[in-house]
């Protein structure tokens, strides 16, 4: 093994909590399946997110209701096998943290199956959530602002949160309960910039902002997102590729070369001896004598 693999080790909430002390903005982006974690890996992304936005952007539900604790565990497996140095964090997926035994059990299959850390929605009213993860040992990201699985009670319509006096202070005591309670992190979503700054001023853990400004300690984006790959961009997200344009003019392109026969050329095909394969078509003297039970069925040369 050479040095630098010897080197790669998979970080920790330690590393994170260090990366904030030294002032290193603290980048995440979401990972659902094995290929692209391995990519994001291999890029140095230090926190890898299996979001239970899967729902929508790599299952096709409308909702992020819909996705199950299987579904996420299954996509779970993928990116921790794909990875060997990123933080990867499961999402706890819609009613599996509705009470502490149940987030336990919940957080216990993430663990088993890969993940270092989970993310809970929910400000004070999961705190005690969050305090009863940590001390079982399982680290916790906090998520405030927009959350998505309140939609139901949120309003179904995707919004900016803290925009009133009241709304604000309550972000702000989400914020500080999750702390205390021995969040590692929390994520700020859709929240005004500057209320977002201010809360990360406060805190010791840092924000890691989706939509919140450039004033958090670090950023998040679905991968789909950044890659151009959803059939939508929200507002708050910057595409650094076209991958959406780039799959379907390779499938046109390729359809187009079967079309045309053009494919597979020699280099994507294999060959063979022509001496084997006469022999195997009865085109060989000796072959022609050879009327054993073995040839009758198959349609050689002198039969065509
Ligand atoms: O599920 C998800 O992708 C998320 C991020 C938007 C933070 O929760």
């Amino acid at each position: 093994m050479s040095a630098a693999q010897e080197q790669i080790r998979r970080l920790t909430v330690a590393d994170v909590a260090r990366m904030h002390a030294d002032g290193e903005r603290i980048a995440m982006l979401t990972a659902y399946d094995f290929p692209t974690a391995q990519i994001l890996d291999e890029a140095g992304i230090p926190l890898l997110l299996v979001g239970d936005s899967l729902a929508q952007v790599m299952l096709g539900y409308d909702s992020t209701v819909r996705v199950s604790l299987d579904e996420m565990l299954h996509h779970t497996r993928a990116v921790a096998r794909g990875t060997k140095r990123a933080l990867v964090i499961g999402d706890m997926p819609f009613l599996t943290y509705s009470d502490p035994k149940t987030a336990l059990t919940s957080a216990g299959r993430f663990m088993r199956d890969g993940a270092q850390a989970v993310k809970i929605e929910g400000g004070q009213r999961s705190a005690r959530i969050v305090e009863a993860l940590n001390r079982a040992g399982v680290p916790v990201m906090g998520h405030i602002g927009w959350t998505p699985q309140s939609q139901g009670t949120l309003g179904g319509k995707v919004k900016v949160q803290g925009k009133t006096r009241s709304n604000a202070r309550q972000l702000l005591s989400d914020a500080f309960a999750l702390q205390e309670a021995g969040a590692f992190s929390i994520v700020l979503e859709l929240v005004p910039e500057q209320l977002a700054a201010a809360i990360t001023e406060r805190l010791s853990i840092p924000t890691i902002g989706i939509g919140a400004g450039a004033g958090c300690s670090g950023q998040v984006q679905v991968i789909t997102d950044l890659l151009g790959l959803g059939d939508f961009k929200p507002r708050h997200a910057r595409a650094y590729a076209d991958l959406r344009g780039t799959i379907r003019a390779a499938a046109e392109a390729w359809a187009k070369d079967v079309a045309a026969g053009t494919f597979p050329g020699p280099a994507e095909s294999v060959q063979m001896s022509d001496e084997v394969l006469a022999e195997a078509l009865g085109r060989s003297p000796l072959d022609r004598a050879d009327d054993s039970a073995q040839l009758t069925s198959i349609p050689l040369d002198r039969d065509l």
